[in-house]
């Protein structure tokens, strides 16, 4: 068995992994650990899904996208953004600034995208051989991500002293850009102005998404967009593949996030739920092609690209919402409705009274996915629920899709050990009446597309 140690990395990939480990709080070996974990558990999960390069196309017939890598932490998820796009038969060509060469390699962004990677504009042989311009106008499409504060300064202002600036004045094409900096940066006005400007422009963005910054104790908007949800706002800019996804034609409907249910002005009921697995599926369905709707009671989630949203608060609000999406052709129940809503709600906050506690009386809510799956005539042709256990997990998910008669249940563990809850990983059992599957732990958008391919399959086969 042969082994590795960090000291033998090349310098910018034990910087890139040093951020990384810094951005997760964990030890440079445990991201290591972590990242090969995900890799090796990515695999067999697109093993059990169906394959997404399903329509494989000839060089000329796919579409071409030119890739301009920035320099910031989140040039890692540009890697995957790559895999992710080669997936969908896409032909990749990389660019990465000089700052994006401090974070990741030219040999790892080659390697993944199949073809040379082009860093200068000054590279005599390249500027022979292909040259900026050539590169501009090869493209379908042109991705900037991640998209620093000074890469979008520079398209706002026309600026062409790099190759990824004077490719993007020189370039034609449909242009998506992938913010991601530090929130201060994101909120000054000089950015503001400039990200107008591109908006002006025609030039479309994606996030930046809240979340936490890779310096340690920094949140807020500055995240770079996760690489499906840069494929789903990209796909619909790339003409020839416009309705070819897996599930092209098709309608979806997802509900996600917790119901508040108040009891005052300012109390709830609520489940805890950050939204993340049905967003994920929503922004999943939509990136394969699907008519997505996304019912999503209140989170701290940006809304997803490509889908309709619908927020809501109440379970009685979003069982009305859901009624009204219908007809779909199938329908997945991700959120955690609040079992009980408080029988009154009363007008003006209750006063604490010294001694006294108030008697909160409550009534049962609706259960949306029952009412859906017993529907009589508006039952999609596949409905799905979810299942968050903390003990007996495949026998619960069961009795579950018995008791709400729908045709699979995805159950997963949310006790505190696993980690799971509000966290980016998830490890679910797929349970339908034909037995139940286990999936390995990956993250929350690789659930999401394979629950999608799952989905796709299905819908194609006319049986759940
Ligand atoms: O009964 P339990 O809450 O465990 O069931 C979970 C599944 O049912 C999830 O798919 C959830 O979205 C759905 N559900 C619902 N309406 C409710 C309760 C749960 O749609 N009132």
């Amino acid at each position: 068995m042969a082994s590795i140690t960090i000291r033998q990395l090349d310098e910018a990939l034990k910087t890139a992994l040093r951020l990384r480990a810094v951005a997760h709080g964990r030890s440079m070996e445990d991201e290591v650990r972590t990242i090969l974990r995900s890799a090796a558990a990515a695999e067999p999960a697109r093993a059990v899904a169906a394959p997404l390069d399903h329509q494989p196309k000839t060089d000329a017939t796919q579409p071409r996208v030119l890739l301009i890598i920035g320099g910031g932490i989140a040039a890692y998820k540009s890697l995957d953004l790559i895999r992710r796009l080669k997936e969908r038969s896409i032909t990749v060509r990389c660019i990465l600034t000089r700052a994006a060469q401090q974070f990741i390699t030219p040999l790892s962004a080659g390697a993944l995208s199949g073809g040379r990677v082009f860093t200068d504009l000054f590279d005599t042989a390249a500027e022979f051989d292909v040259g900026h311009i050539r590169l501009a106008r090869e493209a379908d499409a042109i991705v900037v991500a991640p998209a620093t504060a000074d890469l979008i300064a520079k398209m706002a202002n026309g600026l062409s002293d790099d190759l990824a600036s004077a490719v993007l004045l020189a370039t034609r094409a449909s242009v998506l850009v992938a913010p991601a900096m530090n929130p201060a940066m994101w909120h000054h006005p000089a950015t503001r102005r400039n990200v107008e400007a591109l908006t002006v422009a025609g030039i479309k963005l994606v996030g930046p998404n809240a979340g936490e910054m890779a310096e340690e104790g920094e949140g807020g908007f500055g995240r770079m967009a996760e690489p499906l949800e840069i494929v789903a706002v990209l796909l619909p800019l790339l003409t020839p593949v416009r309705g070819q996804g897996l599930l092209a034609g098709k309608r979806v409907l997802v509900t996600s996030g917790p119901t508040h249910e108040p009891l005052d002005p300012v109390r709830f009921i609520a489940n805890r739920s950050s939204g993340k697995q049905g967003h994920a599926i929503a922004a999943a369905a939509a990136a394969e092609g699907a008519e997505a709707t996304l019912v999503s009671g209140p989170v701290a989630l940006p809304d997803p690209p490509g889908v309709q949203t619908v927020k809501v608060e109440t379970a009685q609000e979003m069982l009305s919402a859901v009624t009204k999406a219908l007809p779909v052709d199938a329908a997945i129940f991700a959120a955690a409705v609040a079992d009980w809503r408080p029988e009154k709600q009363k007008s003006q906050k209750m006063k604490k009274e010294r001694g006294s506690t108030p008697p909160i009386r409550v009534v049962e809510n609706p259960d949306i996915l029952a009412t859906v799956a017993h529907s009589k005539n508006a039952r999609p042709q596949l409905v799905i629920g979810f299942a968050a256990e903390t003990e007996h997990i495949i026998e619960n998910a069961k009795a579950k899709l018995a008791r709400k008669g729908c045709d699979w249940i995805v159950a997963n563990d949310v006790s505190a050990a696993s980690g799971v809850m509000g966290s980016d990983v998830n490890r679910v059992h797929l349970v339908s009446r034909h037995g139940c599957e286990s999936w390995p732990p990956q993250s929350k958008d690789a659930v999401a597309h394979a629950l999608v391919a799952r989905m796709a399959q299905a819908l194609s086969e006319k049986r759940a």
